[in-house]
């Protein structure tokens, strides 16, 4: 009787089952009315008193392993042996997967904010765009090179089409459109034909800014520039204007922050100096001013322009811009949007 015991104990431990049916019919085969168990119910009658204590111990342990394993393979298959499909409804949900901000976003939007607290409105344009908004009134010369093959991608049909190299073009629209006071920035995507390095892109971002009114000068331009630096970077962040040119500003500028990946120290992103460039600025040249309609003797104004990617690159510490663009998620998900 024993050995029998054991050998049915040992078959059980083998068994496994999927479908509800193959439960329900080792249940019947074991446990039920006429199956294994009771059988050996009913013969334990004959088992000898002495050894009485013995089978009945195994018995019971028996009858317990083959319910739990029941219960197992009910589990397993998240079936009932009733024959309905049963959902536990206490059960936590599968986690999903939570997108998060594209960095660009993030500091796209933190731009947007700082300056819409400073009263700059949006303003957007189109990124096909033509050579009058993008060069001609923002007075390129003809022959600038920066309307050269390399820089612009032009539509080969036209010439005269081709996609926006800066956001500059949306102020032009601004402009021809509006009287001032003007205040806006317009952020947005913009293209030049360079070759794709950790520190170039094809595509990129950029937020240009432009103000627009009576008696505005170049010392306006710098403490709004101070401003965004300190609310972007943090307020023991310095600014370094440098001398620069720009055909559609005069006098025009460069800004330099502490490189913020060294901390000032000395680095190769930094070129060991540093500071790093992360926008051009000037006055409104008044002859822009004149070709959008605008009375360059009543009003001055000035106009600045960054690239997203490089604010970002900085914030965040990211050496290569590329990363931007590949959609990793184990990128993407490391930035926290703050709002
Ligand atoms: N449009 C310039 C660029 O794309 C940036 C800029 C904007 C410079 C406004 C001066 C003033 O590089």
């Amino acid at each position: 009787m024993l050995q029998n015991i054991e050998k049915i104990l040992e078959e059980a431990r083998q068994f496994n089952a999927e479908t509800r049916e193959e439960i329900e019919q080792f249940r019947i085969r074991y446990l039920g009315k006429k199956g294994v168990l009771a059988d050996l119910f009913k013969n334990f009658k004959q088992v000898p008193a002495e050894q009485k204590k013995e089978v009945g111990q195994k018995i019971n342990q028996l009858k317990q392993f083959i319910s739990s394993r029941i219960e197992e393979l009910i589990l397993a298959a998240s079936v009932e042996v009733t024959g309905k499909e049963s959902t536990d409804l206490t059960l936590p949900g599968p986690p999903l997967q939570l997108g998060a901000r594209h960095p660009i976003s993030i500091v796209r939007n933190q731009i947007i904010d700082i300056f819409g607290r400073l009263g700059f409105t949006i303003s957007e344009g189109p990124e096909i765009e033509d050579d009058w908004h993008v060069f001609s009134a923002l007075n390129f010369p003809p022959e600038h090179p920066a309307r050269d093959m390399q820089d612009t991608f032009f539509i080969e049909k036209d010439p005269d089409i081709l996609l926006r190299t800066h956001t500059s073009s949306v102020q032009v629209r601004v402009m021809e459109k509006e009287k001032p006071p003007i205040r806006t920035i317009s952020p947005g995507r913009v293209f030049r034909n360079e070759a794709i390095s950790a520190r170039a892109h094809c595509i990129f971002h950029q937020v240009e800014g432009l103000y627009i009114d009576e008696n505005v000068s170049f010392a306006d331009l710098k403490q709004i520039l101070l401003y965004f630096t300190h609310e972007m970077f943090g307020k023991d962040v310095d600014i370094r204007l440098r001398p620069s040119y720009f055909p559609f500003t005069e006098p025009s500028a460069e800004m330099d922050i502490n490189c913020q990946i060294c901390g000032g120290k000395g680095c190769n992103v930094c070129k060991y100096s540093g500071w790093l460039e992360i926008l051009g600025c000037g006055m409104v040249d008044p002859n822009v001013l004149e070709f959008t309609g605008i009375d360059s003797k009543k009003y001055t104004g000035y106009a600045f322009g960054m690239g997203i990617e490089r604010v970002a690159m900085l914030k965040y510490q990211v050496r290569d811009l590329r990363l931007y663009f590949e959609n990793d998620i184990r990128f993407l998900e490391q930035f926290q949007a703050a709002h």
